[in-house]
This record gives structure tokens, sequence and C-alpha cells, in this order.
């Protein structure tokens, strides 16, 4: 079959890493002359980019491909694949188990997908899961979409190994792509009108091109093109330089906002999950941070119900959201993953403990974010126009520095992609709705307001 008749459709589960390497995968498949189908119904070749990070991810995943029995029903031939980290976690097993699936692509082994895909219409089952120690897809051009916000993938994998954690083992070692092509990525996203750009990596802040380190990678970027707010994700305590946050001080188009994953506020937890911080040096970064970055704000990942953890422990998390007070958070039950460490410990808190605990931790963290968003009422923001509100096309929504989704009137004045500054009139503990006071040149206002 000719490849120009294969129609590819993609689906993306999971996180901003794995819609970072869908837009891989499609520059990777474009390059070789296959189309992208905008309907599924369109396509002959089905790919859904997966997680594994806890078990109800890879039961999406499941279901999914049930109901995908009906697509290849409907249209015999139509290739099925898995991507990302359930293709590499469950390698062969998937092929053997799922007789729907044709092939399976590890997230380090995706050059080869054009090659998997025509065997796959040769009738021959593909798997391709070995990890590399340097891919980096350094030369490959991600297809994007225009828009105004891009993610950029700078470094792969992870070798901190958190007990609970199965992506040290799902993307193998930490890499990191050269300075200089993602700088060259992010010229050529101003070119072509992109407003925002996300530096992503499991480990985002232990990046280093051996000559760069993170701070060095941030500063470049965000002298790319100062109408440009840059934004990163995910953060370790551990690599949070001092030269970190300097830099993210000195730049007003780095945006105020650490996402710092804390998973638990009790010291014996955290050793048994191998974070490698006690929860007192972490709230001294807090601290830091807080001196070195006015306005900046925080949010993390916490985890109920790991292995061990006792009541006690529990408020001690408590305990750190409220010392925190972060802006927002993701909040997880434990799932216990095949292959880590914790998943030798016994996993000793119940499913209705563990449940009981997590809705303590959300009905905090939504108390939090309420009230320090009642505390915004009243005060000036500049916000990037990213839209109409979800909920009314007499709206508009674009997002803070800190990252709140902000609503207000829509006016003839203002353009998507405008920065704009408003004044906070009402507040929920999820959005801010505000009054819109003008148009400002980009992010100058940002150093003003700051002196
Ligand atoms: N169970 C629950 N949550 C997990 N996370 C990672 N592994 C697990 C697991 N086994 C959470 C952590 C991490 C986020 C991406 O997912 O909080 O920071
Ligand atoms: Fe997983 Fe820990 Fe690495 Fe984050 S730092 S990806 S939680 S092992």
């Amino acid at each position: 079959m000719s490849k120009i008749r294969n129609k590819i459709y993609i689906e993306t589960y999971g996180c901003q890493m794995n819609f970072a390497d869908t837009e891989l995968v499609m520059g990777i498949l474009k390059n070789q002359g296959y189309e992208l189908a905008k309907e599924i119904d369109d396509a002959n070749v089905i790919l859904l980019n997966t997680c594994s990070i806890r078990d109800n991810a890879e039961q999406k995943i499941y279901s999914r491909l049930e109901h995908l029995r009906g697509n290849k029903r409907r249209k015999p031939g139509t290739v099925v694949g898995i991507l990302g980290c359930m293709a590499e976690r469950l390698r062969k097993n998937l092929i053997e188990e799922k007789k729907i699936v044709d092939l399976v692509v590890g997230p380090d082994e995706y050059r080869r997908l054009p090659e998997f895909i025509d065997s796959a219409f040769g009738g021959e089952k593909g798997i391709g899961v070995k990890l590399s120690r340097t891919e980096t897809y350094d030369d490959i051009i991600p297809h994007r979409e225009d828009g105004l916000n891009a993610w950029i993938s700078v470094m792969r994998g992870c070798d901190k190994f958190c007990t609970f954690c199965v992506v040290p083992f799902t993307r193998g070692r930490e890499r990191s792509r050269s300075l200089g092509t993602i700088i060259e990525e992010i010229k050529q996203l101003s070119a072509r009108g992109f407003r925002e750009v996300t530096l992503l990596g499991q480990n985002v802040n232990s990046y280093s091109d051996n000559e760069n380190d993170f701070a060095d990678l941030l500063a470049a970027s965000a002298k790319v093109d100062d109408s440009i707010r840059i934004r990163f994700t995910t953060s370790h305590p551990q690599d949070l330089s001092d030269k970190l946050l300097y830099t993210i001080a000195e730049h007003p188009n780095i945006c105020n906002y650490i996402h710092l994953p804390v998973q638990s506020g009790s010291n014996r937890i955290l050793e048994l999950m191998n974070r490698t911080y006690t929860i007192e040096h972490y709230l001294n970064l807090i601290d830091k941070a807080r001196a070195t970055i006015p306005g900046v704000s925080f949010s993390t990942d916490i985890i109920a119900g790991f292995p061990g953890e006792t009541i006690e422990d529990h408020f001690m998390t408590l305990e750190v959201i409220q010392k925190v007070r972060y802006d927002g958070a993701f909040m997880f039950k434990y799932s216990p993953r095949e292959g880590t460490k914790a998943f030798d410990m016994i996993d000793d808190v119940s499913e209705e403990v563990k449940a009981k605990r997590l809705n303590d931790i959300i009905d905090l963290q939504h108390k939090i974010s309420f009230e320090i968003n009642q505390s915004e009422i009243g005060t000036e923001k500049i916000i990037l126009v990213e839209g109409s509100s979800k909920k009314s096309d007499d709206f508009l929504a674009g997002r803070t520095d800190t990252n709140k989704i902000t609503v207000f009137p829509k006016n003839d004045e203002i353009a998507v992609g405008d920065y704009v500054k408003v004044k906070i009139n009402r507040a929920t503990s999820a959005t801010l709705f505000a009054d819109f006071l003008e148009t400002v040149i980009p992010l100058n206002e940002k150093l003003i307001a700051r002196r």
C-alpha cells in the first residue's frame, strides 16, 4: 500500500511530555509522506500515545482498545498501535494479550515508526521498545498547528528513581537536547506568532548539554523574544539552584510560577520514596524562592496513602500544604506499579483510607486556592489573551503569569495573543474574573510594576 494513502490518527493520554512526543511523532511521519487524519473514521492507522503512571491511566487505554475493536471491524486492515509508556512497560504482552494491537513502540524508538507501520500493513506485528542513552530527537521538527502555546521537550528520561514511579523504567536515563537547537526552535515559534513556550522534562531543571545548565537555557530562551512567555515543568527540589531562582527573577518574561512536587510532608515517607530531600530543606527552598522572586507562586504533586503512611504522616502532608499555601496541586492516591521498589513494600493503606486522605488533601487545597484567589481581588494583572472563555463567547480568557485562568468581557480593542492589563473583581478557587484596563506593550509593564 502506498504511504500516501495511509492516514494517521493519534490520541494522546497522560502528561505534557506525551503531548510533545505526539507532535514529534507527527513530524517524523509527515517527513516520510504520511498524512494526518483529522477524524478517527478517516484514518487507517490509529495510534494511542499512552501513560503508565498509575493503574487507572492504563485501564483507560484498555477500555479504549475494546472500543477500537469496532473501528477495526468496520474498516478491516486498520492498524492499531500503542506508543509511549505502556508500550515500554508491557512490551510484547500487549500484542500477545490484545489481539487488536498491531504495533508497540516505546518513547525512544519513534524514528522506526514508519517501518513498523509498513510491516503492520504486511501483516507483521512490530515491537520497538529499546531505550536509548542518547536519543533526544534533537534534529526532528515537531508538527505543530498554529497557536499561542508550544511545548518543547528539552530533556528526556529520569535518573531520580523515586520508589513509586515507573518513569525511569518507561522513559530511561536522563539526556538533554543541545541549547542551540532549542533556541532555534523558539525563534521559529516566535516567527510564527507563538506567545508562550513551555520547556518540558520529567526533571527539567536537571537539564545539561554539558556546557549549559537549565538556568542558562531559561535565560537564552527568554532573550529570543520578550513577547514570548517562558514556562517550564517539572522541577525537582534537588536541582532548584540559586542561579535558577536568580534567572527567573531577572527575566520579566520567565513566568513566576514553579511546579515543585513535594509528594509527602513526612520525612520518613520522603525517605521511603527516595525523594532525596527533607521537608525542612523543601520549605527552605520555598522561602528562598519567595525572597528572590517577588510574587512567585507554586503548585505541587501529592501522593496519598504511600506504603506505611500513618495518620501522623498524613497530618504532616496537610501541614506542609498549609505552610506553603500552593496556588494549585495535582493530588493522587498511591498506585502500586510493578517493577518499582515501592511495589515490594506492603501496600498497607486500605483503599478507603487512601480515598479519605486524598479527599482531606483536596478539600484543604481547594480552600487555600479559593483564599489565595480571593486575595487577588482588587489587584491588577497582565494576561495573555488566549481566546473566548469556555462558558461564554461574550468573554475572553487568558492566564496570568502565575498560570491562573482569568476571564473578562470581550471588546473590539483586544485580539487573541495580546497582553492586557486587567483588574480582578471576583474569584473562585479555579478562576479569576476581571475588568479590562488596557492593552500593554508586552511585559515591559511587568518590569515597571516590579520596581
Ligand atoms: N501512584 C500515585 N501517584 C504517582 N505519581 C507517580 N507515580 C505514582 C504512583 N505510583 C505522581 C507523582 C508525580 C506525578 C507525575 O504523578 O505525584 O509527581
Ligand atoms: Fe518519577 Fe521521581 Fe523521576 Fe518524577 S522525579 S519522573 S516522580 S522518578
